[in-house]
């Protein structure tokens, strides 16, 4: 039987295609999944990365609830044009302690992975007022609202809680402290010695950004948004990464 034959045979016999369609998809699973249970990490550790500050953390949430997702990535792909636009491309370990990860599908606006420290607190504050005075041909949605809505960190220890249940390293002491830390982010003139301790320089290797986001006395849910714009793909150092070749 010559192959085209054979093909014939296979491709005019629906119960025989379905059989071995089922087999083919079948081994090119098990390829791809099962090697998965036999590595005991598939992310590389990556210095630098270190979980939210509660602040942070709170900020992401407010991203989170405004689906702000459904206009901006936070991945850049390993393809030049991204690299050019938006920096180093996106490490899985720069989205671990992400629960739910923010990837996105959709770039209505720009990739977010690396808004941090690319603009000044008060361009954030002027964007989100009114992005069209900022940026004329903009069609991101006025969030000024957020300014005037003050937070205290009531149930912020339970968040953090909740990500420590779910497997970020949030240290008891983290969880503790997490509503003086909360409160300490956002305000220059409080001790926040406890934070840095925390998340800081000497436990992770760059100092955690503290000062008044929002330029306003209240703690409002503009700053705990610009605290996480601020600190969006700060974490690790690329003028020094080098990824690792075993991995
Ligand atoms: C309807 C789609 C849409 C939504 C929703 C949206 N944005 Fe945007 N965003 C844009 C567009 C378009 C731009 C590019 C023009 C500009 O800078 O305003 C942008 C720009 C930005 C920038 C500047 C990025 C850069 O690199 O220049 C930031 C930061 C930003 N958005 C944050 C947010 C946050 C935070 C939210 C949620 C509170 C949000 N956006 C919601 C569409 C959106």
């Amino acid at each position: 039987m010559s192959i085209l034959e054979k093909h014939k045979k296979i491709e005019t016999h629906a119960t025989l295609m379905m059989v071995l369609a089922f087999l083919v998809v079948t081994i090119g699973g098990l390829v791809q999944i099962v090697p998965l249970f036999y590595l005991e990490n598939t992310i590389e550790k990556v210095e630098g990365m270190r979980p939210y500050t509660p602040l942070e953390l709170a900020g992401r949430d407010i991203y989170i609830r405004e689906g702000c997702y459904n206009c901006h990535s936070q991945m850049i792909r390993p393809m030049r044009d991204e690299i050019t636009r938006y920096g180093h491309y996106s490490l899985a370990a720069e989205s671990m302690y992400d629960h739910p990860f923010q990837w996105g599908s959709k770039r209505t606006g720009p990739d977010l992975a690396r808004v941090g420290g690319r603009y000044s607190d008060e361009w954030h504050v002027d964007h989100f007022m009114d992005a069209k005075q900022v940026v004329p041909e903009s069609l991101m949605p006025p969030y000024g609202f957020l300014a005037k809505r003050v937070i205290d960190g009531r149930y912020i220890e339970d968040v953090v809680r909740t990500h420590a249940l779910v497997g970020v390293p949030y240290s008891e002491d983290m969880i503790a402290n997490a509503k003086a830390d909360f409160l300490a982010q956002a305000n220059p003139d409080a001790d926040s010695d406890g934070l840095q301790e925390r998340y800081g320089e000497a436990a992770f290797g760059r100092a955690v950004n503290v000062r008044n986001f929002d330029g306003q006395a209240a703690l409002t849910e503009m700053d705990a948004l610009i605290a996480f714009m601020q600190v969006l793909g700060t974490m690790v150092d690329f003028s020094t990464f080098t990824p690792d070749p075993t991995r």
